[in-house]
């Protein structure tokens, strides 16, 4: 029997050569690598700069510390998303405040919701582009400008994505996580770069970026490479910072990886297109942004009717040898969050969406044939789910 891998990557001779180059440099640690594929990150993007990371937590969390999020603040975020967008607003000492998605059709922030719940306290929104969508950024930004709030993309899933405005403003055509005020971005295993473990912050403001690439380290004035290098022998510390940096193993792969970026996310859009022509408008299942065109196509989330029907929908795929997973359990509901932000959290249709959604596999390396046969399971499985026990 075949198996279908829910995710997997596109890792070949030049990552190899990449990876063995820097290995045979001896200089392991952030450098001239990841100099390198900070400006190839952000000039690809149309950013001003790039600060690469250890992963893309410690943007978020560098991100909130450079807009000066702390104790007392409130910040806007959802909770369909994953839970480290959550505990970085938490690292800062600052308030979670959950808001709610569009709906079964688009999971992404609500504006509406999101402007209700502003308050005097409420300092920073972090929207996240989910499944590589993203979310409406002229009415968040709109959101923030009316209310004098910063912004932080979290573009994980979104890497490559460009932004199609609703109302052709002058946002459109920006890559996902230039908008705003800082973008953070993940290079984790399954994402669509790939660096094992890694990430970016993107800004065009330089001192928001000063302020990160010393906050990688330390909050000294002068990188390790810098001192290694022979390029300084002192520094001070400016400011409480952390070990987040890259490494140039990191860097070298994220360099060959961006040259694929925009060619494997082309074919992910293919391969989402043949999914929506094979289960668009099945009874029982509901695809989540069937009609968005662009988009970086990271995860591909199908709704089932009921919750209930999610193990046994699930198991048959298992079964049929197709992995899936659920994208998410919500941030709010989970028990680090529940008692003191997660219980008064009003996001009704985050609660009803999050417990009927399934992620069946898509990457890259899928052939149109694969598409055909998951499909072909898929709806084998909601049928057989259907039927009384
Ligand atoms: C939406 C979202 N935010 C944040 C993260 C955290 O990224 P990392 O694993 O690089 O810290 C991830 C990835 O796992 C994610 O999907």
């Amino acid at each position: 029997m075949r198996s279908y891998l829910l995710s997997d990557v596109d890792m070949g001779a030049e990552e190899v050569e990449a990876v063995t180059e820097v290995v045979r440099s001896k200089w392991l640690s952030a450098g001239p690598k990841t100099a390198a594929f900070e400006a190839a990150f952000a000039e690809a993007l149309g950013a001003a700069h790039g600060v690469a990371l250890s992963s893309c937590t410690a943007a978020l969390h560098l991100a909130l510390d450079a807009l000066e999020v702390g104790p007392g603040d409130e910040v806007l975020l959802p909770s369909y998303t994953f839970v480290a967008t959550a505990n970085a607003v938490l690292y800062q000492r600052a308030t979670p405040v959950f808001v709610d998605i569009v709906g079964p059709h688009d999971l992404n922030l609500d504006p509406a919701d999101l402007a209700a719940k502003v308050t005097p306290r409420t300092k920073a929104i972090v929207a996240v582009h989910l499944a590589g969508f993203p979310a409406d950024m002229d009415a968040l930004m709109a959101v923030a400008e009316r209310y004098g709030l910063a912004v932080i993309e979290d573009a994980c899933h979104a890497v490559g994505a460009d932004y199609r405005s609703p109302s052709h403003s002058a946002l459109h055509g920006r890559k996902a996580g230039t908008i705003g005020h800082i973008g953070c971005f993940s290079f984790f295993a399954n994402k669509n770069l790939v660096t094992g473990e890694g990430g970016m912050a993107v800004t065009d403001d330089e001192s928001l970026a000063r302020k990160m690439q010393r906050g990688r380290s330390h909050g000294m004035t002068k990188s390790s490479w810098d001192k290694a290098s022979g390029r300084a022998s002192d520094y001070d510390v400016v400011q409480l910072g952390y070990n987040y940096r890259p490494t140039e193993v990191a860097a070298a792969l994220g360099l060959v990886q961006l040259r694929k970026l925009a060619g494997a996310n082309e074919r992910r859009r293919e391969l989402a297109a043949a999914y929506r022509r094979e289960l668009l408008g099945l009874p029982g299942l509901t695809m989540p942004f069937a009609h968005r065109l662009d988009g970086a196509h990271h995860i591909l989330p199908i709704l089932l009717d009921e919750p209930a029907e999610r193990p046994g929908f699930r198991h048959a795929l298992k079964e049929a040898g197709v992995q899936t997973s659920v994208h998410y359990p919500p941030a709010h509901r989970f028990s680090q969050y529940w008692a003191e932000y997660g219980r008064h959290a009003e996001v009704p249709r985050t609660d009803d969406v999050a417990a009927r959604e399934v992620t069946l596999p898509l990457h890259p390396l899928l052939g149109d044939e694969d598409v055909a046969a998951i499909a072909a399971l898929t709806r084998q499985a909601l049928v057989a789910e259907a039927l009384p026990v």
